[in-house]
């Protein structure tokens, strides 16, 4: 396979057992052509936007103009990356026909290859409806962050024996319904090599430690941007110093008369 091909929906579910896959968020066109250049082969454009763009506590006041928005952004930025982007809250749970019309829209309007939706069993049925009509879906199990209001906060999942039993089964009908990959959030790392074992899909772990078939991580907890960085992130950059010094240094070179020193002639 050319490393230089685009990245499908096929050549991604063909990775499990092969080669790990990394997956990172991205929001705007700059960053998604930087993952791009780095070989990325997976984008994810999260509802997390919510969070790191939009300036929202959660990712339930976000809406599908502010995903085709960002969407958009995305796939002008990614020329080989797979793009997959998040169905917002209230996108696809009302019926299967909004389901689908709001997925064809992120298709056909912003582009992606693919899309997201949080839910196992439950929304199994929508899966397998999208997946008929030729839309790949990722499926996303374990911490729900658009369930964040009945769940009471953003903490591991499946601690007890009968909660994990619940999530497995979830990652198994999604897998039956069609997923082409499942987003494991915040579940044991024992529970996410169960389930990464049991289904056909490769499973991408957040907070779901070392045996997931990938791992995705928030672009802005990567960078060190982000105002509540989880403990399972690792942050490969503090680009937060790096914009305050350079943003403090700019505000000083204008206030002392540093900036410019470019002369326009005419
Ligand atoms: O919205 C998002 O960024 C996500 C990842 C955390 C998996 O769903």
């Amino acid at each position: 396979m050319n490393a230089k091909e685009k990245w499908t929906v096929p050549r991604v579910r063909d990775m499990k057992g092969r080669q790990r896959i990394a997956c990172l968020t991205a929001y705007d066109y700059p960053t998604a052509r930087l993952l791009d250049e780095a070989g990325i082969p997976l984008i994810l454009v999260g509802d997390s936007l919510g969070m790191t763009q939009l300036g929202y506590e959660t990712t339930l006041p976000v809406t599908m103009d502010d995903m085709l928005r960002h969407a958009g952004a995305v796939v002008r930025g990614a020329r080989r990356a797979l793009v997959v982007a998040d169905m917002p809250f209230l996108s696809y749970q009302t019926s299967v026909e909004q389901a689908i019309r709001n997925a064809g829209r992120l298709l056909q309007e912003a582009g992606v290859d693919a899309v997201k939706l949080e839910g196992g069993v439950i929304c199994a049925a929508t899966v397998r409806a999208l997946v008929e009509c030729g839309i790949p879906v990722m499926g996303h199990v374990g911490l729900l962050p658009q369930r964040v209001r009945a769940t009471g906060g953003y903490r591991l999942q499946g601690r007890t024996e009968e909660a994990a039993a619940q999530i497995e089964q979830d990652a198994r009908a999604l897998d039956e319904a069609g997923c082409f990959a499942i987003v494991l959030e915040c579940v044991p790392s024992s529970l996410a090599a169960r389930i990464t074992r049991a289904v056909s899909a490769p499973t991408i772990g957040i907070g779901a430690g070392p045996h997931c078939d990938g791992q995705v991580l928030v672009v802005h907890d990567l960078l060190g941007l982000s105002e509540r960085i989880p403990s399972f992130a690792c942050t490969y950059a503090n680009l937060r110093d790096v914009m305050y010094d350079a943003f403090s240094k700019y505000r000083r070179d204008v206030e002392d008369g540093n900036f410019p020193t470019f002369l326009p002639e005419p």
